[in-house]
Order: structure tokens, then C-alpha cells, then sequence
């Protein structure tokens, strides 16, 4: 039997090439190297907490639907499904909050930075102690109990691997240390998963090197659907460091070194060799390069997304089956769970 391995994406917003390279694409290698059971659903109980309208969700969960199967993940290799549709999973959920210390939420650091977000990066630096609990005190609860479901997600399904982002590792040692708790107090069922994470490098906002690639900051992302001029426009107005060359060097010229870097993820050239292309050569050349690097790239997603978009009966039928099997898999391990709580005598 080969391990289970599971990750979720938030339906938040259009993705864009730093969720790509960072998420998507280790999916479908993951997949398509056959070791592993894999499962990737549409995160959409987690998108609640961000409180978006109901239209808003809809089409943002039907179009991450598209980019997953646009980006190559297959329904014939990957159970890819909708986490709402999955009953059990809020019922683990209730069963380890249960478990979990109220403190140990409110000091995760992503709780932290969402519910700071509304601040100026200057506010929320030199917070005190007493406005940080009058902001939690009005922030919506599912924002603190996000780690919990997270968890939820990933031991309903014994996943033994997470692909995830570095800046998910907190929830995974979270998970990790709730395996634990379980399996002390009711008896050794839960699995302590392990995160995979890519060897692809963080990408930085086009606006501000110092901020990453966030759809958070629009102006700053190279959206996958971005058409040709988009692109081009986009790269022509990110910021670039004092002084002319084309030279890596993250310390010293952190926006030419970001723009290096996607060029050499997105071509397979080596740093060196880009360097040496445009030793003579300004900023605008480098950038119209890039562009042109970014637009082919990008054409095969873009192609077979619209093909897809033409198939939204399709879609639904493909997260349905995903759905059912998913809910499959985690029924008896429910049952199991509740036996072992006290639930089911
Ligand atoms: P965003 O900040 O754009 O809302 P999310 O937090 O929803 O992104 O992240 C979704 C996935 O994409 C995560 O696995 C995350 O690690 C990855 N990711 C997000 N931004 C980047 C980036 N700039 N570079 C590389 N990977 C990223
Ligand atoms: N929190 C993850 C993110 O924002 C999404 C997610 C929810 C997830 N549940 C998960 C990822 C379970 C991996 C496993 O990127």
C-alpha cells in the first residue's frame, strides 16, 4: 500500500506563479511519481474565515476546481474533492479542539498576521500586549480554530506527507504534537504526518522585494491567467535596484535578483548563464526577455483552462466522484476515532 499523502489550497482568490511553483506544480510531480495516495481538495472551509461573499466563494472555488485540473492534476491518479463536502472532518475537528488549549491558538503566527492584517506593517511591529487582545477579542473565532480544522484535514485521511509552504509549517508541528495528544490519552490511531516541502524558492512581490508574492497584494503578482500585455505591462513597471546589471545578488539588488530567480525557475537556465546573456545588456532588455519567458510558460495552462472553462457540468461531476471517495475513505476511521473517544460503545 502506498503512504497517503494530502494537501489543501484555500479558494481565495486567482492563483498566481509564486502559489504555482511553490504548491501546485510539487502536486503534480508528487502525483505523477506513483508513490503516493494522493489527495488534494479545495480548501473552502478555511476560505470562511476570510468571510467572503457566497457568490465571490462559488466562483472561486469552482475556478481553483479549473487551475487544479488546468495544471495537470488528474482525477484518474488523485482523489481531488471539495473539504465542505466531507461531514467527518468537522466532527474530528470538534473532538481535537477539545484538545487544544486555547493559548496555543492565539499564538500561532499566522493567526497573528491575519488578524493584524488591517494595520500598517509599522503598527503591527510595535503592537502592545493590551491592543493585540482587544483585536482578538473582536477577531471571528474560525481564524483561531484554522490550525485545528488543518489538522483535522490531514489525520481523518493517516496521511503520512503534507506538501506544504514554509509558512505552514507551524500548523504541521501543531498537528504533529495533537497525533501525539490523541494517542496518549485514547490509544495509538492517530498518524504524525511529515511535510514535504519544494526546493522552489519563495517568490517576492514584483512592487516590493521585501514583501512576497501574495494575492493579498495584487499589483505585485504575475497572475497564471494574466494575458501576454498583462505580463508584459507587469514586468515593465516592477521595481528594480539602483545601478544597471544584471546581476544576482539578494543582498544588494533584491528586485533583480527576484526577477533572476523566476527567469531561472521558469527557463531551467543556470543564474550564471542569464547573468552572461545580458552582461551588456539593460533592465528593458532583461525584462522583455522575461516576459516572453513568462508568456510561454504560462500557454499550456492558459489553453487548457479555457478549454475547461467551457466544461463546468464536467468539473462539478469530477469533484462529486472526488468527493465520494474521499468520504469513503474517512468513514471507518471515524468510527474507529469515536469508538476510541467513547462516542461509539
Ligand atoms: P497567498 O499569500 O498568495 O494568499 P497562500 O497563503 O494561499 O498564498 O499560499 C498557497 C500556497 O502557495 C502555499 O503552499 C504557499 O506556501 C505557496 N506560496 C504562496 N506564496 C508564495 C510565493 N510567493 N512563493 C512561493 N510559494 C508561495
Ligand atoms: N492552510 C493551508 C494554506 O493556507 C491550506 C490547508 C487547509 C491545508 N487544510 C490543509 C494544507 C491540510 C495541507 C493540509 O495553504
Amino acid at each position: 500500500m502506498r503512504p497517503v499523502l494530502i494537501s489543501g489550497v484555500q479558494p481565495t482568490g486567482k492563483l498566481h506563479i509564486g502559489n504555482y511553483l511553490g504548491a501546485l506544480k510539487n502536486f503534480v510531480d508528487l502525483q505523477n511519481s506513483g508513490r503516493y495516495e494522493c489527495y488534494f481538495f479545495i480548501a473552502d472551509l478555511h476560505a470562511l474565515t476570510q468571510t467572503p461573499n457566497s457568490k465571490d466563494l462559488s466562483r472561486n472555488i469552482l475556478n481553483l476546481a479549473i487551475d487544479f485540473l488546468a495544471t495537470g492534476l488528474n482525477p484518474d491518479k488523485s482523489v481531488i474533492f471539495q473539504q465542505s463536502q466531507i461531514k467527518f472532518v468537522q466532527e474530528l475537528k470538534w473532538i481535537l479542539s477539545t484538545l487544544t488549549p486555547v493559548s496555543e491558538l492565539l499564538r500561532m503566527t499566522a493567526f497573528k498576521e491575519k488578524v493584524l492584517q488591517p494595520l500598517k506593517y509599522s503598527e503591527r511591529e510595535k503592537i502592545t500586549k493590551e491592543k493585540f487582545e482587544k483585536i482578538i477579542e473582536k477577531s471571528n473565532f474560525g481564524l483561531a480554530e484554522y490550525p485545528v480544522l488543518m489538522a483535522a484535514d490531514i489525520l481523518l485521511y493517516d496521511a503520512q506527507f503534507v506538501p506544504v509552504g514554509e509558512d505552514q509549517l507551524q500548523h504541521l508541528e501543531f498537528t504533529r504534537t495533537l497525533a501525539r495528544k490523541f494517542n496518549k490519552k485514547f490509544g495509538k490511531i492517530l498518524i504524525e504526518p511529515k511535510p514535504l516541502l519544494t526546493d522552489v524558492p519563495r517568490l517576492m512581490s514584483l512592487d516590493d522585494p521585501t514583501k512576497k508574492m501574495s494575492k493579498s497584494q495584487p499589483s505585485g503578482c504575475l497572475f497564471l491567467d494574466d494575458s501576454p500585455k498583462e505580463i508584459y505591462k507587469k514586468l515593465q513597471k516592477a521595481v528594480t535596484d539602483s545601478g544597471k546589471e544584471i546581476k544576482y545578488d539578494q543582498k544588494n539588488k533584491p528586485a533583480i535578483s527576484n526577477l533572476i530567480k523566476i527567469y531561472q525557475v521558469l527557463s531551467g537556465q543556470t543564474v550564471k548563464n542569464i547573468e552572461n546573456k545580458f552582461k551588456n545588456k539593460g533592465y528593458g532588455d532583461f525584462k522583455r526577455d522575461l516576459a516572453k519567458i513568462v508568456v510561454k510558460y504560462l500557454a499550456p495552462f492558459q489553453k487548457k483552462k479555457k478549454q475547461l472553462s467551457g466544461q463546468q457540468s464536467k468539473i462539478k461531476k469530477i469533484i462529486e466522484a472526488g468527493n465520494k471517495k474521499a468520504n469513503q475513505k474517512v468513514e471507518k476511521k471515524m468510527e474507529i476515532i469515536k469508538k476510541k473517544v467513547g462516542l461509539i460503545f
